[in-house]
């Protein structure tokens, strides 16, 4: 079988590796088309693929229907906001992602971060620590465990909200259980963000919950951008000039930020909170063992597509 990897944002050497070997080692072929620059390109080498390996690329209808071999797509990491799921069932294409494998990197660059901000950019101006600080986390998957357990680290008072994790969950990893959104961000001068992006989430961080963090808030958003109310958020800038906003990825709304929010946000030059080599190294190999399992035994495991 012919297994492409399609990565617009290209995985460390030390991953394409061990991933090779992986595909290798079970008679497949490994095709790289990495650091792709138009969808052109992408359109062309899915053409005689028979699994495909993404990571933040758009696996598009116009993709899917290029792929004219393509059994399977593993979304080497958490998030399949990019992939179109509806369309991979259409054409009976088992869609995958690899949850947890990239976790621990996206938690690491949250604290860098937030240590960062809090010592003024490392310009050697006085700072502030992060001990005895309140964070909440909001949503407490893979990657708010690992925020979770961090921050005790750092001495922090840490505190979780997510519907859907048992209050156990959230107390055995150190943290103080909230019962909703509101309480959270009443409570935590720091708030982390690790929802995916879904119809129930897309802009629903807004003005009602931002409005009420404690003085000198921050908010830190590893997660997605289109979970933010921009606008929302921009009236709670101009309202609250104690808040701040670090993001893994720039609002839509950057030029404002620019020209009125100077030294109150700060925004990576491209999405990295994966961007490890471990993080690769952990979600490549997972991706390819789950392709190479599908065609040998069926195991459909982390399957996300009905
Ligand atoms: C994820 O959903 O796994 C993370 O956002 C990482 O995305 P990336 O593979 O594009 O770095």
């Amino acid at each position: 079988m012919k297994i492409l990897v399609a990565t617009e944002k290209a995985f460390a050497p030390a991953a394409i590796e061990q991933i090779r070997e992986v595909v290798i080692s079970e008679g497949h072929k490994l095709v790289l088309l990495e650091n792709y620059k138009s969808t052109a390109e992408f359109l062309s080498a899915v053409k005689d693929a028979d699994a495909l390996i993404v990571r933040s690329d758009l696996v598009t209808p116009e993709i899917l229907s290029a792929a004219e071999k393509l059994r399977i797509v593993v979304r080497a990491g958490a998030g399949y906001d990019n992939i179109d799921l509806a369309a991979c069932t259409e054409h009976g294409i088992v869609a995958m992602n690899t949850p947890g494998q990239n976790s621990n990197a996206v938690a690491e660059l949250v604290f860098g971060l937030m240590l960062y901000h809090a010592r003024g950019a490392f310009s050697g101006k006085t700072g502030k620590e992060l001990r005895g600080n309140t964070i909440g986390i909001h949503a407490f998957g893979h990657v708010g465990k690992y925020v979770a357990a961090i921050s005790r680290g750092f001495g922090m008072i840490t505190y979780a909200y997510d519907p859907f994790v048992h209050d156990n969950v959230i107390v055995s990893s150190g943290a103080k259980v909230c019962r909703s959104a509101e309480e959270l961000y009443s409570k935590c001068r720091y708030v982390s963000l690790h929802m995916p992006a879904n119809s129930s989430t897309v802009k629903s961080i807004g003005y009602d919950l931002l409005f009420r963090m404690p003085p000198d808030a921050v908010l830190i958003n590893s997660a997605r951008k289109e979970i933010i109310n921009e606008e929302d958020l921009i009236r709670v800038f101009n309202d609250r000039p104690d808040f701040s906003y670090l993001a893994d990825i720039e609002p839509d709304c950057r030029a404002v930020f620019d020209e009125k929010f100077k030294g109150r946000f700060v925004f990576t030059a491209k999405k990295m909170g994966a961007q490890t080599e471990e993080a690769n190294i952990n979600a490549g190999i997972a991706a390819a063992r789950q392709i190479v399992d599908y065609f040998k035994t069926g195991n459909e495991k982390f399957r996300i597509n009905k």
